[in-house]
């Protein structure tokens, strides 16, 4: 079988969503059949590349959502997830085998830790790469392959492992820091080095694939595309196993305010990550933490007096991205009691009320006795205060 050459431009980075795979993984973020099929058209319609809709072989539930979202998907590859080992690969070829664009995604630990697994000795598990990875480059023309644990994998048996996989057939080798224990120097030089010393690397795609055990998943994610790497791998709101995935609204948003620096564009269209976040927050049932960077309730809302004010003058003060890119309707203003007049002036007269200086004066000082007996206060709250300085005036 032949490969489709890549005619994106150089500069491109695909994304790889695996909010169904990994994601799902995530002990009690199970989503149903119904909402996993929504999730996937939301992915399809905001512009991800591959999404990987999830693992055929773990269960008759998995292998109808993977081969259902094959058929519905318009634009994105669809990928199913296989361990190295026919059966495995098999059912995940019946599954993604009715999309538009198909993806076998194998994979096998590589590093000393998991190979003492299925007690395979190197060259047992080189002649298994190679077998597997041959396998699935006979049902399908783009296979993934992905030797877990790369980032604590012995460097001369990576290199030969996945030299082995590309000329097995793989059309994309993810490296993945499977425990989140990788830092962004070693990612970037990782990848590089991959790169630079495997035959038949500048052939193929190099993935990343990172958890964020140590909170370093967007960076070491980031760092890896520095290093060469043209597909990141991620989940909506970093969902995923322990700590989660790298957030896919973090890489993508980084390579868009910071495009300077990172000069590397997606096709992802950023005003729908606010709606994707939600959904998947209520889908999986895991809340989204209040000052998670990009949709976090607090990424776009500032109650300082400082920060009140200065945004009500110039919102580049205290913002670095407009809400609206990504698909908010506008900063928030919560008022509490490190607010300044600026922003109670403006909440006021948001609400239809029309003040003189010292009218607002007694208010403010109302509303700083509230707003030290409560946490935010509401316009209802607000309301009630102006109503009650108008009844004592
Ligand atoms: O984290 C990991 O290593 C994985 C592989 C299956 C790619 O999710
Ligand atoms: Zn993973």
């Amino acid at each position: 079988m032949t490969t489709t050459p890549d005619t994106r431009p150089e500069n491109r980075v695909l994304i790889f969503d695996t909010t169904l795979r990994d994601g799902e993984q995530s002990p009690g973020a199970t989503m149903t059949h119904a909402e996993k099929l929504e999730i996937a058209e939301l992915l399809d319609e905001m512009g991800v590349d591959i999404i990987e809709a999830g693992f055929p072989i773990a269960s008759e539930g998995d292998f109808k959502a993977v081969s259902e979202i094959a058929r519905q998907s318009r634009n994105a590859t669809i990928c199913g997830l296989a361990r190295a080992n026919y059966k495995d690969i098999d059912r995940c070829w019946e599954a993604v085998k009715h999309a538009r664009s198909p993806r076998i995604h194998t994979f096998i630990g590589t590093s000393p830790l998991h190979r003492a697994i299925p007690n395979l000795t190197q060259d047992e598990m080189a002649q298994r790469i190679h077998d597997t990875v041959t396998h699935a480059r006979n049902l399908c023309d783009n296979v993934q392959w992905s030797p877990m644990d790369a980032t604590r994998t012995e460097w001369d048996y990576l290199a030969r492992v996945v030299e082995i996989a590309i000329k097995a057939g793989a059309t994309t080798i993810n490296i993945p820091d499977t425990v989140g224990y990788t830092a962004p120097v070693e990612s970037a030089d990782l990848i590089r080095r991959l790169i630079a010393e495997v035959p038949g690397a500048d052939e193929i795609i190099f993935a990343t694939h990172c958890h964020n055990d140590l909170g370093m998943a967007t960076a070491n994610s980031l760092a890896a595309v520095e290093g060469g790497a043209r597909q990141i791998e991620c989940t909506i709101n970093g969902l995923g196993e322990r700590a989660g995935n790298t957030a896919l609204e973090e890489v993508v948003m980084a390579l868009k305010v910071r495009h300077d620096i990172l000069p590397w564009d997606t096709g992802v269209d950023t005003r729908k990550i606010m709606n994707i976040s939600r959904r998947v927050a209520t889908v999986s049932g895991f809340p989204v933490q209040f000052n998670k960077a990009i949709v976090g309730k607090n990424a776009f809302a500032h109650e300082s007096g400082i920060h009140q004010d200065g945004m009500l003058k110039n919102a580049e003060t205290f913002e670095i991205m407009r809400p609206e890119d990504v698909g908010l309707a506008g900063t928030s203003l919560p008022l509490g009691k490190h607010s300044g007049r600026a922003a109670l002036r403006a909440k006021l007269r948001e609400l239809g009320f029309e003040m003189a200086d010292n009218q607002l004066n007694d208010t403010f000082v109302r509303f700083k006795d509230l707003a030290d007996r409560k946490k935010e206060v509401y316009d209802d709250d607000l309301i009630a205060l102006v109503r009650q300085n108008e009844a004592v005036s």
